[in-house]
C-alpha cells in the first residue's frame, strides 16, 4: 500500500513515521508513505500558500493551487487517482471498520489542512472523503493523518507479528479487549486471575469474552449496546 501526505509540516510527519512499529514496517517495504511539502508548490515569489478570507473572519485559508500542483505532481507520479481524503474535523469520524476498507486500498492521498481551513474549491476538485478522528478540534491535520496511517498500517500484511495481533483487540469485533497480566503472578498483594494459569485453553477463551462482554457493557454502553443489536 502506498499513502502519500499533503502536509506544510513533512518533518512532523516524518518525524512520528520514522520510529516504532511504522518505521519498521517501511523499511521492510510492508508500506510506503511519503511527505510532500505543499509549500514546494507554491508559484508566489514569497512562497505563500495562505492568504485572509473573502469575506472577512479571523485567521487564514489555505489556497487551492498549492494544493492542487502537489496533488497533482503525485497523481502524475503513479499514474492513477488514489483514494483522496481531507482530514477535517467536518468529516465522518474514523471507525475500527472504516480503517480496516481503507486498509485494502491500493493508494491513500492525504491532505492536512491548516490555519483557519483550505479553499473550498479545491476540496470540491480533488478530495473523496473528509475524515474527522473525533469530535474536537485540533490545530491541524497532521495528528488526524498520523492517527489515520498508524490506524490503517497495523492492519496490513508484515506489520504486526500475526494477523490475531489486531483481530483481538479492543473494537475489532465491536467490543472492547478483556484485561491483560504479566509476570509477577502476586503484585501489591492483587492476584492474576487463576484461569489464566491453568493452562486450560478453552476456559481461558471463555473468560476472557465474558470479560470483553462485561468492560464494554461497563464503559462503553453503546458500542455494548450495538453489539447485541447486530447478534
Ligand atoms: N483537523 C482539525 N481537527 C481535526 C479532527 N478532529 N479530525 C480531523 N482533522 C482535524
Amino acid at each position: 500500500m502506498r499513502i502519500d501526505i499533503a502536509t506544510l509540516f513533512p518533518e512532523m510527519c516524518e518525524a512520528v513515521l520514522s520510529e516504532s512499529i511504522l518505521g519498521r514496517a517501511r523499511k521492510n517495504n510492508c508500506l510506503t508513505v511519503n511527505c510532500h511539502n505543499i509549500r514546494d508548490y507554491t508559484l508566489d515569489k514569497h512562497n505563500r500558500v495562505d492568504d485572509m478570507p473573502y469575506g472577512g473572519g479571523r485567521g487564514m485559508v489555505m489556497q487551492a493551487d498549492p494544493i492542487y500542483r502537489c496533488y497533482q505532481a503525485i497523481e502524475a507520479q503513479v499514474g492513477v487517482v488514489p483514494h483522496r481524503i481531507y482530514l477535517s474535523p467536518k468529516g465522518s469520524v474514523l471507525t475500527q471498520a472504516r480503517a480496516c476498507e481503507l486498509a485494502a486500498m491500493p493508494h491513500i492521498f492525504l491532505l492536512c489542512g491548516h490555519y483557519e481551513g483550505v479553499d473550498e474549491r479545491v476540496l470540491e476538485e480533488i478530495i473523496d472523503e473528509e475524515i474527522s478522528i473525533g469530535d474536537y478540534v485540533l490545530t491541524g491535520g497532521e495528528l488526524p493523518a498520523l492517527v489515520l496511517v498508524d490506524t490503517v498500517a497495523r492492519m496490513l500484511p508484515g506489520v504486526l507479528p500475526e494477523t490475531c495481533c489486531f483481530e483481538e483487540e479492543s473494537h475489532f469485533h465491536g467490543l472492547l479487549e478483556y484485561p491483560q497480566y504479566t509476570r509477577p503472578a502476586v503484585w501489591h498483594d492483587k492476584k492474576v486471575p487463576e484461569v489464566l494459569l491453568s493452562g486450560h485453553h478453552q476456559n481461558v477463551e471463555d473468560w476472557r469474552f465474558a470479560q470483553s462482554l462485561m468492560v464494554t457493557r461497563e464503559k462503553r454502553p453503546d458500542l455494548y449496546m450495538d453489539y447485541l443489536n447486530k447478534k
